[in-house]
């Protein structure tokens, strides 16, 4: 198995607390998220209807759908309320120095 392939996205004071900058990697949307101190690399794409997650409100570690409202654990993608049931994708994150890197 090789080692996933990680590309530099942003600089870490790039992206406030509690907001998300979106990036297009291999022709994916994907949000980099920096909610309750860490940040998270979640697809762009709501599990219940496929609505963009980007304006969604985040908070303590969860991002909220604004289309209708369900919340997802933004570290392993998990449904917390309907009316989502299935988890969003998410990707391996790590920050070297000041550099926040994705791994598709
Ligand atoms: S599209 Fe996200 S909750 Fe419906």
């Amino acid at each position: 198995m090789t080692d996933p392939v990680f590309i530099a996205v942003a600089k870490t004071d790039e992206i406030a607390p509690e907001t998300a900058r979106e990036v297009e990697i291999g022709g994916r949307s994907i949000l980099i998220c920096h909610s309750d101190g860490r940040f998270f690399a979640i697809e762009n794409l709501c599990s219940h209807a496929e609505e963009p997650l980007a304006c969604g409100r985040l908070k303590r570690g969860w991002i909220s759908c604004p289309a209708h409202g369900a919340r997802f654990d933004l570290e392993t993608g998990e449904p917390l309320n309907p009316p989502a049931t299935e988890p969003l994708k998410t990707f391996h994150l790590r920050v070297v120095g000041d550099v926040i890197e994705v791994a598709l």
